[in-house]
């Protein structure tokens, strides 16, 4: 979603913006702008509808410098996609300027309150109303000196202000200074010996610094005379930990493939690999996870566990909850985090909540996690990014190690997730009912996976091309799956959705003929997922019906099954694998005819419209 990327230092900040602003193209956005000066050069903003490279080319026709600068990529929501909504946005004296994540939700009454102290706005934005407001509170703080004016004006209005930000902003009476805050939007401080970073996602200085400060909510870190202090917004100045990242820097190179979503498809054999590495027990029979933080007591105590995500994290969710309810035998709820967040259902004393989330930054999922932990839950994360706020405000969890995930399109992370919460049904499995040896086969299984990934890939790829260019033209998909496969049934139908914007459905496969039944006809074809070897004869039956009326059949199957020719139109065959990793090795030819589709009809694969990578607003 938004981007936020702020340079102060020794160098030419737009350098540094462009690229950085390019870095963060892949979270999603519809308008790029930045600001650029110092005590030299006079603060100049430019601004343009559509991607960075258009930023960058009209850039490129004036004369812009500066060692401070702040870039911005805007995802609309308060007003429509203009140069004039675009960040930066400046208070009607011009004195401050700024970018902002979030949505300030009581931005109608103070931006009315500010008007009628004369104060005059020109866009549609709440991100204004900040400006205007830090340039009331400067005008009521003369007897400050400057620096310490600038900053408390900052602040003061931070304090008034509902809502979420993550902002970064000047004021041109202390041209060699920047602040930044946030609140449920992220903002990480680089720091530099040449100077300074202050970005909404770390990749956005990637490979300039490995020192960073990640902000926490309420606080605001000021960058004055060679020197950064952070400060608690209500507390005074506080000492920051300085942590070290340690980059990809692979991550956001294409290398031999045509685009993220391709590239991380076929990744997936390595970032599996990556996240079992080493989280067995030694006799073979369990898993290790010791970043859950709970003792074997502990969570041998768990009555229930509720996992919630959003969008495809709660997918994997509710793979998680046939795994852990089948192999440890713990009842488990799925909840969309953005359902839980303001529901009131009654939780048990004894409930283990998980939130699921790639990025960790995903508001809804974060809103749920402050619930359940509010509520007095224990409260773990399975997420991707090592420091983001999920990972930071959870009581422990799992890091997924899949690898920064570039495509707006979840693909790796979604594996990697399964990955994680078949673990975790093997650990807790182990601690209750399940035998050494059954736990054996599942390590066994787990351990095997990344190599039949691979194989798979490259078994089932031509195939998946040649029925997404036959299919290319229709409009309506169905998806069926049943039991453990009916989440991979949404998966493959919002994958399909996401990128080749085609619409698709998903319904567990004996639902069809209570309704869905009544859409199917030759312009409407169905995948059918029969790759469960106790499902098949049902799934076959399935595809009869359908095939009776004249809808085509895509069926997935595993290799040696008997399907019945009549039975499909089209098939793909995946390998015979262990129950607990057969949604992971379903999911694979899914995202191939995905991004297939996509191609075949000319989408921005990795930037789909209207979408964003990390979706930090309600
Ligand atoms: C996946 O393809 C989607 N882009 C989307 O559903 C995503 O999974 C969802 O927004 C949750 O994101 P998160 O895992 O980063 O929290």
């Amino acid at each position: 979603m938004c981007g936020i990327i702020s340079y102060i230092g020794k160098s030419d900040a737009l350098q540094v913006l462009i690229k950085g602003l390019k870095c963060l193209e892949y979270r999603g956005y519809d308008s790029a702008g930045i600001v650029i000066g110092d005590e030299t050069h006079p603060f100049t903003i430019v601004k343009s509808v559509g991607r960075v490279e258009l930023l960058a080319q009209k850039v490129a026709k004036i004369a812009i410098r500066g060692c401070v600068g702040i870039g911005h990529t805007r995802w609309a929501t308060h007003g429509g996609v203009s140069e004039k909504n675009a960040h930066p946005h400046v208070s009607c004296d011009g004195r401050f300027i700024l970018v902002h994540n979030g949505v300030i939700e009581n931005s109608v009454g103070l931006k009315a309150l500010l008007k009628e102290k004369g104060f005059t706005f020109y866009s549609d934005t709440d991100s204004e109303v900040l400006a205007n407001l830090m340039a009331y509170h400067y005008g009521r703080l003369r007897e400050l000196p400057t620096s310490q004016r600038f900053a408390e004006s900052v602040r003061i209005s931070l304090c008034e202000i509902q809502g979420t930000y993550g902002i970064a902003v000047i004021c041109k009476d202390c041209p060699q200074e920047l602040i930044g805050a946030r609140k449920s939007s992220p903002l990480i401080l680089g720091i530099h010996p040449d100077g300074f970073y202050l970005a909404s996602d770390a990749s956005a200085f990637a490979g300039q610094t490995k020192d960073v400060v990640f902000l926490s909510d309420n606080e605001m870190v000021h960058i004055h005379d060679h020197i950064y202090q952070v400060q608690d917004l209500s507390n005074g100045l506080i000492n920051p930990t300085v942590e070290t990242i340690d980059w990809d820097m692979n991550a956001s190179d294409l290398g031999n493939y045509s685009h993220f979503m391709q590239k991380e498809i076929f990744e997936q054999d390595v970032a599996l690999r990556n996240t079992i590495l080493g989280r067995f027990s030694k006799d073979g029979s369990s898993a290790h996870l010791g970043g859950l933080q709970m003792t074997p007591q502990e969570l041998r105590q768990i009555d229930r566990i509720l996992l919630l995500g959003c969008g495809t994290a709660s997918y994997a969710c509710k793979v998680g909850e046939y795994l852990i309810e089948k192999y440890a035998r713990i009842p488990v709820e799925v909840e969309c985090a953005s359902e839980f967040r303001y529901s009131n259902a009654p939780l048990d004393k004894n409930t283990l909540v998980f939130v699921v989330s790639q990025s960790g930054e995903t508001l809804d999922t974060l809103g749920a996690l402050h619930e359940a932990r509010r509520k007095g839950f224990k409260s773990l994360a399975i997420t991707n990014v090592v420091g983001s706020t999920v990972a930071r405000e959870s009581d422990g969890g799992v890091y997924q190690r899949s690898g920064p995930e570039i495509g707006v399109a979840s693909t790796k992370a979604f594996t990697g997730q399964i990955c994680v919460l078949a673990m975790i049904a093997l650990y807790l499995g182990r601690m209750r009912d399940m035998s050494f040896s059954d736990g054996c086969e599942f390590v066994r299984a787990l351990q095997a996976l990344p190599d039949c990934v691979q194989k798979t890939l490259q078994g089932c790829e031509s195939t998946m091309k040649t029925i997404a260019h036959k299919y290319a033209s229709y409009k309506d998909f169905f998806f069926l799956g049943r039991q453990i496969l009916y989440p991979i049934a949404m998966e493959g139908a919002l994958k399909l959705k996401e990128v080749s914007y085609v619409h698709a459905e998903a319904y567990p496969s004996g639902e069809l003929k209570h309704g869905p039944l009544a859409l199917i006809d030759e312009n409407v074809p169905t995948f059918v997922l029969a790759s469960d070897p106790s499902m098949l004869q049902k799934n076959i039956s399935s595809m009869m019906e359908i095939r009776a009326r004249n809808g085509k059949v895509i069926a997935v199957a595993t290799e040696g099954a008997h399907v019945p020719e009549k039975a499909y139109n089209d098939i793909v065959y995946i390998p015979s694998v262990y129950e607990a990793v057969l949604p992971i090795v379903t999911t694979l030819p899914l995202q191939l005819f995905a991004y297939y589709m996509a191609l075949e009809r000319n989408c921005d694969v990795d930037k789909p419209r209207n979408l964003a990578k990390s979706v930090t607003v309600e």
